[in-house]
């Protein structure tokens, strides 16, 4: 069963962007210079998303178990400077959705006694991004919703 899991969120990494990943194929055949591996290399931005997935994921059972919040994660503001398996994607609109994510997270650690909405929120922001961005994870990240 946990190999299943496992095969399954790798299927799932590695279809993320999957418009991208097509795109890095024709490209890494047409120039023919055979680096197989590299497209398989999760770059430092999509290390970070992972981390932040698992990180609201913890934090969503928190909120539902009523647990205390904890500290705002600062590890999560590496979105503004990690670099990207595109760096053109690094544009004036990820800037904006990158901050205005950033402020919707930290109001859960702000303001504790509102925490599922401002969670809630915060996966909005998630989704915001990855509408324009990169649409394979919206599903996934869909899931941390608290009904
Ligand atoms: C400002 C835009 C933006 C925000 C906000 C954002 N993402 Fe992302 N996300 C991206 C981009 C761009 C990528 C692709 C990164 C790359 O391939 O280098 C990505 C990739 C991912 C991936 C796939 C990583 C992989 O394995 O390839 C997951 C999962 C993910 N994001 C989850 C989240 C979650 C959960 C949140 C909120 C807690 C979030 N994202 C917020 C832009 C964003």
């Amino acid at each position: 069963m946990k190999k299943i899991l496992l095969l399954f969120i790798i299927a799932s990494v590695s279809f993320s962007c999957i418009k991208k990943a097509e795109e890095t194929n024709v490209a890494e055949e047409k120039s023919g210079t055979g680096k197989e591996f590299e497209m398989y290399k999760m770059s430092e931005m999509a290390m970070l998303m992972e981390q932040m997935y698992v990180d609201n994921e913890q934090l969503r059972q928190r909120i539902v178990n009523g647990d205390t919040i904890g500290k705002f994660p600062n590890h999560f503001l590496k979105i503004h400077k990690s670099v990207m398996t595109d760096e053109q994607e690094n544009d004036a609109f990820f800037k904006l959705q990158a901050a205005n994510f950033i402020n919707a997270q930290e109001l859960i650690y702000e303001d504790p006694s509102n925490a599922k909405e401002h969670f809630n929120k915060a996966v909005d922001a998630c989704v915001q991004c990855h509408e324009v961005k990169c649409g394979g994870p919206i599903q996934r990240i869909k899931k941390l919703y608290i009904k």
